[in-house]
């Protein structure tokens, strides 16, 4: 079976992250969110995948080129102007033959596809959508369904009092390929707000897989922090290439951690790195590759992406450092904030809480 995954989008909510690296790339545990993904589909037997892309697809061609080295056979096709998700799958028409998978590019999940896709033939549906539960469903499209799973009722973001469910589209999905039939080419059409809707509407069948597997949209700085700390704390297990030193320590090859630094688990540290001595990184940390953290510097809860370098006695608190950025000695990086990639920030300087530079 194939899949196709959707990593057009310009991923605003993470800029300034988003600027020159499209929200698919964006390292988990110090390997691109992609990847993970592409190991999951390949765990259930997935070898051809084809990314619908717009947003710098050169970053997916640089780092995946045609797949061959995992394993796999990648395709890209690369709109012109924004499909939305439905008219981005139409868009890869041309590749498909058969029964397909569909997948947003930004979730984070260890979800059964092998069960899913069973589930699909079984229940012989035009579409089986994956759903997940929430705590609060009033912010996303919740789906309703009959005992049999069959998909009842799409309701865009319920007020409180219309909440009958609190599952709603884990953006994930099994097709048949008649799905396109009413779809015109090079048009923009959205899957949960039009073609789902109208499918309902004409009296097909579609239902849903309830999961209860980890599920996390990682779009949002938060969640994006989010995706790396559950890693961490083994709330979704990610195949990495650091080595566990100890318990809760991540370590790539070739870093050296200086006499008196002091490392308080989990955290992970990439390849190539140099910790110095008496520097502090506390849990729930995760430092790219090629990394400094100078004497006395203090990194907190917080994502450093690769080839930065934090100067001495700087200090980082639950924020995200772009690649190739330079703390100067001293500076303060507060809770929420976000460095963009090649940023230096002068020494002594304070960034406040929430605030993003670049
Ligand atoms: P935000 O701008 O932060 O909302 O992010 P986004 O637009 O990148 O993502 P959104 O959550 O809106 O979309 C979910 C997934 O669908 C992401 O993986 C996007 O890359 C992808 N996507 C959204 N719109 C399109 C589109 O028009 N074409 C293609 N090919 N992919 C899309």
């Amino acid at each position: 079976m194939k899949a196709v995954i959707l990593v057009g989008g310009e991923g605003t909510r993470l800029r300034p992250l988003t600027y020159d690296i499209p929200k698919p790339m964006v390292p988990i545990l110090n390997k691109p969110f992609m990847e993970h993904m592409l190991d999951l589909l390949k765990k259930h037997g997935i070898k051809e995948v084809v990314f619908s892309s717009g947003y710098k697809v050169e970053a997916f061609m640089e780092h995946f080129f045609n797949g061959e080295k995992l394993g796999l056979k990648l395709d890209y096709v690369v709109e012109e102007f924004p499909l939305g998700t439905a008219g981005a799958v139409k868009n890869v028409e041309k590749f498909i033959d058969g029964t397909f998978l569909v997948f947003n590019g930004d979730i984070l999940t260890d979800a059964d596809l092998t069960s899913l896709i069973k589930y699909h033939r079984e229940k012989k549906g035009i579409a089986t959508l994956t759903l997940t539960p929430v705590d609060n469903p009033t912010i996303y499209g919740v789906i309703e369904t009959d005992q049999n799973n069959r998909i009842q009722k799409f309701i865009e973001k319920p007020s409180w009092d219309r909440v009958t469910s609190n599952y709603i589209n884990a953006g994930i999905y099994v097709l048949e390929p008649v799905i396109f039939k009413e779809m015109k080419p090079d048009k923009n059409y959205s899957f949960e707000r039009q073609i789902y809707p109208d499918l309902l509407e004409r009296g097909d069948l579609l239902f849903a897989y309830k999961t209860g597997a980890y599920w996390l949209d990682i779009g949002s700085p938060e969640k994006y922090m989010k995706a790396n700390q559950d890693a961490l704390l083994g709330n979704i297990k990610l195949e990495t290439h650091l080595k566990r030193e100890g318990s809760g320590i991540l370590l790539g090859d070739s870093s050296s951690i200086g006499s008196k630094a002091s490392l308080e688990p989990p955290i992970a540290i990439g390849k190539n790195c140099v910790i110095s001595k008496g520097a502090q990184i506390g849990k729930l940390s995760v430092i790219g590759n090629s990394c400094k953290i100078e004497s006395g510097a203090v990194v907190k809860s917080s994502i450093v992406w690769d080839n930065t370098i934090v100067e001495k006695s700087a200090r980082l608190e639950n924020c995200i450092i772009g690649r190739n950025c330079l703390i100067g000695e001293e500076a303060v990086i507060e809770s929420g904030a976000i460095i963009a990639s090649s940023t230096k920030i002068e020494p002594g300087k304070v960034i406040e809480s929430g605030v993003k530079v670049g």
